[in-house]
């Protein structure tokens, strides 16, 4: 089954940043599959900026060369690159100084009335910066968005301030704040299964779900960004952003539509129904991580404090936390969730436990009976799985067995899994938020964050030390058990 590709109008997309690590590992490989399938109009160009001195030509051979890294066996061709290569552009620009700026103006002249999108790959320390001199250059058209990439802020209050540094350029409506978790094919296939069914709705509730699970492993660990991770955390790095994301997906009411407003208003509303995790609760809703030395993809791996400069830190690498939305939909269900670097393996799934049955009509003999799991998983192995009991095939009886109705995305649809970033590009040209934050969600994600940060730092709430390449630290097992339930590990 192959997927209808509808093209996009002609565009130029400026990318500042444009030859950092973003750029070569995810940005230029996600436009140049779009290339290949076909959705692009002509003429379309794609203009790299950055402080970096290149040429054009220079610029050609550093994506040629990201692309030859980062596609997968079989995804480069010969043709399409150089056709590629062909609508890139490059040129240095300071985001502090006017050097540059006259450049690009020239360049982006040539193409007034196509969708242009100034996508920011850089550190958000200078998206005000950027902003104010695309405004000053006279570089914003009536088809200008701009997009930026996460952190959006360390706290509410640096949040605040980075979304007034833009928004004194930028309409809101030109603001596309990307969280990659909301293009992943399974996190759409979330609003899918949910509001193109009739099944699930009914038993969406506290009355027939007796908890959510939401598991964001990696096994990797730094990756070379200690700099910047030693300051975030996983708190602040993954919780705030994709999982809230994925929290909200999970618990929003039906929008009336697919609307980008009407899906953002659901959104905000249960990031505006999490109960408070501050000093008074803290210590028993959250348990913070940090990783010592192990084995992590089939060798011996350092631990975080080893791979830091200075030695020495308290940043949490692992997160477990017990939240709690507080309406009418979903009054005392627990929603568990846990996410660190350097776990056993790289795994997210969603996890929908419904209640048990209300009486059970079998004999002992038949087996215990399992309730019933919904299971969507991000990655890897994409897909959806509905734990049932059926009885056990045969003539010996009654017996019960668990079985799962399993749904792989990969055999199901003979398609290529495109990259998140493949389908958030493109909607920034088509000028589609929904999968985009908007700024009072960012903010609201923020505002049950940090008391949550100012707890850890009222109570001195310790991280407790897991082994590389294990399931986190014991604590976070005992903060699932104390409830009487257990983290889901089919995985
Ligand atoms: C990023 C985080 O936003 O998401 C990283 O900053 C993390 O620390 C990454 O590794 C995970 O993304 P994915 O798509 O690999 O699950």
């Amino acid at each position: 089954m192959s997927s209808q590709i509808i093209p996009v109008e002609p565009f130029d997309y400026v990318v500042f940043g444009g030859s950092g690590d973003l750029a070569e590992r995810k940005l230029l490989p996600a436009l140049y599959h779009r290339q290949v399938e076909g959705q692009f109009s002509e003429p379309t160009r794609i203009i790299g900026a950055s402080r970096s001195a290149l040429s054009h030509e220079e610029y050609r051979k550093f994506a040629e060369a990201a692309l030859k890294e980062h596609l997968k066996k079989g995804e480069y061709d010969e043709a399409e690159v150089k056709k590629f290569c062909a609508r890139l552009f490059y040129v240095p620009v300071d985001a502090k100084t006017d050097a540059g700026w006259d450049q690009l103006k020239k360049i982006l002249d040539e193409g007034k009335e196509r969708v242009r999108a100034f996508y920011l790959a850089v550190a958000p320390g200078i998206f005000g910066d950027i902003s104010q001199k695309i405004h000053d250059h006279k570089l914003i058209t009536k088809q200008t968005r701009i997009v930026v990439e996460k952190p959006i802020g360390r706290d509410l209050a640096s949040a605040l301030q980075l979304n007034d540094s833009i928004g004194r350029v930028f309409k809101e409506e030109q603001i596309f704040r990307i969280d990659h978790y909301l293009g992943k094919e399974t996190v759409q296939n979330l609003m899918a299964l949910r509001f193109a069914n009739a099944l699930y709705e009914p038993l969406w509730n506290a009355n027939h779900i007796d908890h959510v699970q939401i598991t964001v492993a990696e096994s990797v660990g730094l990756e070379g960004r200690a700099g910047y991770y030693d300051t975030a955390g996983a708190l602040r790095d993954m919780v705030q952003n994709h999982i809230l994301q994925l929290l909200c997906l999970t618990a929003m009411e039906i929008p009336s539509s697919m609307d980008s407003e009407a899906v953002r208003d659901e959104k905000l509303k249960v990031l505006r129904a999490l109960k408070p995790i501050d000093a008074s609760n803290v210590e028993q809703a959250t348990v913070r991580g940090q990783y010592r030395a192990g084995a992590s993809a089939g060798g011996p791996v350092k631990g975080y404090l080893d791979e830091l400069e200075g030695g020495v830190s308290n940043t949490e690498t692992f997160v477990a936390i017990k939240a709690e939305i507080g309406n009418w939909r979903w009054a005392g269900v627990p929603f568990y969730i846990r996410t660190g670097k350097r776990l056993a393996g790289r795994v997210s799934e969603i996890v929908i436990t419904f209640k048990p049955i209300p009486h059970n009509i079998f004999d002992q003999a038949a087996g215990r009976i399992v309730a019933n799991q919904l299971i969507i998983r991000l990655q890897p192995d994409e897909g959806v799985k509905q734990s049932l009991m059926i009885k056990d095939p045969g003539p010996g009886g009654m017996r019960l067995r668990n079985v799962s109705l399993d749904m792989s995305f990969a055999s199901a649809f003979n398609v290529r899994n495109p990259d998140a970033y493949e389908r958030l590009l493109m909607d920034v040209v088509r000028s589609n938020q929904t999968l985009f934050m908007r700024r009072d969600e960012v903010e609201a994600a923020w505002e049950w964050v940090d008391p949550m940060l100012k707890g850890w730092e009222a109570t001195s709430q310790p991280v407790q030390g897991y082994t590389a390449g294990t399931w986190g630290p014991s604590q976070a097992i005992a903060l699932i058990e104390r409830d009487g339930r257990t983290w889901h590990d089919d995985i």
